[in-house]
């Protein structure tokens, strides 16, 4: 581990002021003999600044809890929190004061955009819903430019393009160039590495590190893969079937896991107990 992520590692949330906390959140799906509780109880605490990992497989329920934080599908029980205080999304007005707060990247980019609208038209929004509407052209140009450097893009070469015109990667680095334009609190990224190769999965991860202590914005990243969550997280929560299982400092739960379920997450990544890093060709060996 290198002395960047050593010290990144020391940092103490607990400390930090709270940003997304929830108690008892639970979401039931239908009713009777086909009833499903996605998410069954959680309790969590989001600091300020924190990159916090939520871990399980295929249906335990992660999905379902990022809708829920992210105020586009309601609770069955429980309460949700923002800033320490009980979130109120009952008006539109409301919901869209909470949506400037948080930001989200999807398990599908293609998803993201207007497919009729350019990229400098996409960026340039982000500029104004900021509240740039009334800069100058040049300053415009100049914060696009800044936010495609930020993530290796050309803006002279995309600024005439559409959405569906660019690679899968360089879509994902679009949205993470918006979210940089957009600076929310919280950035909630549903396994956002999906669609690219290993080698650019770690770009973007380390991206989405730099936006953060760029920023000091909160990152949610929702994952099945337990070894990029010990890569890149301060805390990690492991969901199964719906509740949380276990849950602490990355370091703390992925070297000495408690919960049998973490214990056969990480038996699944055969090199997690040594250090390693994301960027070697080992890794990509054992995938
Ligand atoms: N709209 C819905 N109606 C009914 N059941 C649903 C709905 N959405 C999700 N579920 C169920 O809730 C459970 C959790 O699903 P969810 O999508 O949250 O899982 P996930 O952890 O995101 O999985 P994946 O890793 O495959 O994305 C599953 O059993 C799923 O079938
Ligand atoms: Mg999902």
């Amino acid at each position: 581990m290198s002395e960047m992520e050593k010290a990144r590692r020391s940092v103490d949330f607990a400390d930090k002021p709270l940003c997304l906390s929830g108690r008892g959140v639970t979401k039931v799906f239908g009713i009777g003999d086909k009833k499903t509780v996605a998410v069954d109880h959680v309790d969590f605490d989001f600091h300020e600044g924190e990159f916090v990992s939520i871990v399980g497989e295929s249906g335990s329920g992660k999905t379902t809890l990022s809708k829920m934080l992210l105020g586009l599908l309601g609770q069955s029980e429980g309460q949700i929190l923002f800033q320490g205080k009980p979130r109120d999304i009952s008006s539109g007005r409301k919901k869209k004061e909470y949506w400037k707060g948080i930001q989200a990247i999807f398990q599908d980019p293609f998803s993201s955009f207007n497919t009729f609208q350019k990229v400098d038209a996409v960026l340039l929004d982000c500029i104004n819903m900021r509240g740039g509407k009334g800069l100058s052209k040049q300053d415009k140009y100049d914060m696009m430019t800044e936010a495609c450097n930020f993530v290796n893009l050309k803006f002279a070469e995309l600024t005439n393009k559409y959405p569906f015109e660019l690679s899968g990667g360089q879509m994902q680095r679009l949205m993470i160039a918006r979210i940089f334009l957009l600076k929310p609190k919280i950035l909630l990224a549903d396994e956002p590495t999906s669609m690219v190769d290993a080698c650019s999965r770690a770009t973007i991860l380390d991206m989405l590190l730099n936006l953060r202590d760029e920023t000091g914005m909160t990152v949610i990243f929702i994952t099945h893969d337990i070894g990029l969550a010990y890569y890149i997280s301060d805390t990690v929560y492991i969901m199964e079937h719906g509740k949380f299982v276990e849950y602490g400092k990355a370091d703390e739960v992925i070297l000495q896991p408690k919960a049998p379920y973490t214990k056969r997450l990480i038996s699944d990544v055969p090199k997690i107990h040594e250090e390693w890093d994301l960027s070697t060709v080992d890794l990509l060996k054992t995938e």
